[in-house]
């Protein structure tokens, strides 16, 4: 297993180009499998999520191309099944349900099984596939969806904790081949949403809506294939952003949607980093600040406070004095770099969903375990601004999610290297 070794205190400089979005592309490659025409997907980040997805494709019979962030899929034969053996790796694999379910009106997937950041039901996806007309049933940790023919309807797709992203992304990939009309109330809002809602219109999908919490989607009788470019990552380019915040650096942040942002800039205007960002080109100027005041933010969906910029933004108010507040909301249980976030020195207290953040003492580095992907990048964050040596173990969490996150960092002058680890 392999770790990164950080020796910290390093000022962050100089420029980053920000990877298309994972988010976008594993839904969207999923998506392909609507057609029996090839499809290219261009800005397609190199993480391991995305080949584990290239994986998955290829075991449901679709031939499928990955080279310098283009990816070809052709999905002529398709079969319904997806074993536990895959699923269980990456949670993000249940967006095949979907897909399959609207081309071959069938589909049994397993069950992806636990997750580290908390309980991760599929309660509304499978209920949007039943309001499809489609005969739901778990048996033996799969999930048998079929239907004769899959009828439009009115869903509503609000859950205890709001929206729910990949719930909508199923449940529109499905609806884009049903008999009629469906709306789907309560959607999700996520600019990863509209991308897939883009790419299935590029397919020949008939969808409104998309970006508001009403979608309504005409269904047709086939789709096509399609060329589509990924939007950039709103959550690769936030890290970036707090990590030359928290190493008190100065870097421009090129080819993000900053639009896609609002809330994370504006909290990190709060907090007092210099930003300043240019819609038009992509760019987002940073300087950190010696003046990092403590703010109260609480993670919702879109266009709140992300849930994965939560672990993060935790990093960076350790280092700004007084009395930080953050809750977690989506995840309620998201918490795992606090107990190594502490072994840095930082000064956190867990209330229910509500992490107290006593700021301003400085951290010194450590070994620590990284437990998920956005605390490996929170762990990272305050490894870069601790003084002394810091390793940080079991990094292929971060390689399913931040493309070539060490060379980027160095070529921002982060003095970082990936070794053995143990
Ligand atoms: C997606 C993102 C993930 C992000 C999350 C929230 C991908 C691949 N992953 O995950 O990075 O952290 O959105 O922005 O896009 N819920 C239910 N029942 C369901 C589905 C969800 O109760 O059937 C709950 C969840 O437990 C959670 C909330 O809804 O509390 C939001 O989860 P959801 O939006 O579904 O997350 P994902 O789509 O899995």
């Amino acid at each position: 297993m392999e770790s990164l070794l950080i020796h910290g205190s390093v000022p962050l400089q100089g420029e980053v180009q920000i990877s298309g979005a994972k988010n976008a592309a594993l839904p969207i490659m999923a998506a392909a499998l609507l057609t029996s025409e090839p499809c290219v997907i261009r800005r397609v980040p190199d993480l391991s999520d995305v080949r584990f997805m290239c994986r998955l494709l290829q075991s449901l019979g679709a031939e499928v191309e990955f080279n310098n962030g283009m990816v070809k899929i052709c999905a002529r034969e398709l079969k319904p099944f997806a074993d536990y053996e895959l699923v269980r790796q990456m949670r993000a694999s249940v967006c095949v349900m979907g897909p399959l379910l609207g081309r071959l009106r069938e589909c049994v997937v397993s069950l992806p099984g636990g997750c580290v950041i908390g309980p991760r039901p599929i309660d509304l996806h499978l209920k949007g596939f039943a309001a499809l007309s489609a005969q739901v049933k778990i048996e033996g940790g799969y999930v048998h969806a079929k239907a004769d023919r899959l009828q439009g309807a009115e869903i509503f797709l609000g859950g205890r904790n709001g929206s729910t992203v990949l719930g909508t992304a199923n449940v529109m990939m499905a609806a884009v081949l049903a008999q009629g009309e469906t709306v789907i109330e309560s959607a999700a809002c996520e600019p990863e949403i509209v991308d897939l809602a883009n790419f299935l219109k590029a397919m020949g999908a008939k969808i409104e809506g998309a970006g508001s919490p009403t979608i309504k989607i005409h269904g047709v009788e086939k789709l096509h294939g399609a060329e589509y470019e990924i939007i950039p990552d709103r959550i690769e380019a936030a890290t970036y952003i707090i990590a030359v915040a928290a190493t008190k650096g100065e870097a421009i942040i090129k080819g993000a949607r900053p639009d896609h942002m609002h809330a994370v800039l504006d909290k990190l205007l709060e907090a007092g980093v210099l930003i300043d960002w240019n819609n038009k080109n992509g760019t987002i100027y940073v300087r950190g600040t010696e003046n990092l005041k403590p703010i109260e933010v609480t993670t919702l969906p879109y266009p709140g406070f992300p849930t994965d910029v939560q672990a993060q933004l935790m990093a960076l108010m350790t280092l700004a004095p007084g009395i930080s507040v953050i809750t977690e909301r989506v995840f309620e249980s998201r918490f795992m770099h606090i107990s190594e976030l502490t072994r840095l020195g930082a000064e956190i207290q867990l209330e229910g969903p509500t992490a107290i953040v006593k700021g301003g003492r400085p951290l010194s580095g450590a070994p620590v375990m990284a437990s998920d992907l956005r605390a490996s990048a929170a762990l990272v964050i305050a490894g870069l601004a601790a003084s002394g040596t810091t390793i940080v173990h079991r990094i292929y969490h971060i390689d399913r999610g931040y493309e070539k996150i060490d060379s980027k960092l160095a070529q921002l002058g982060a003095r970082i290297q990936r070794i053995k680890g143990e």
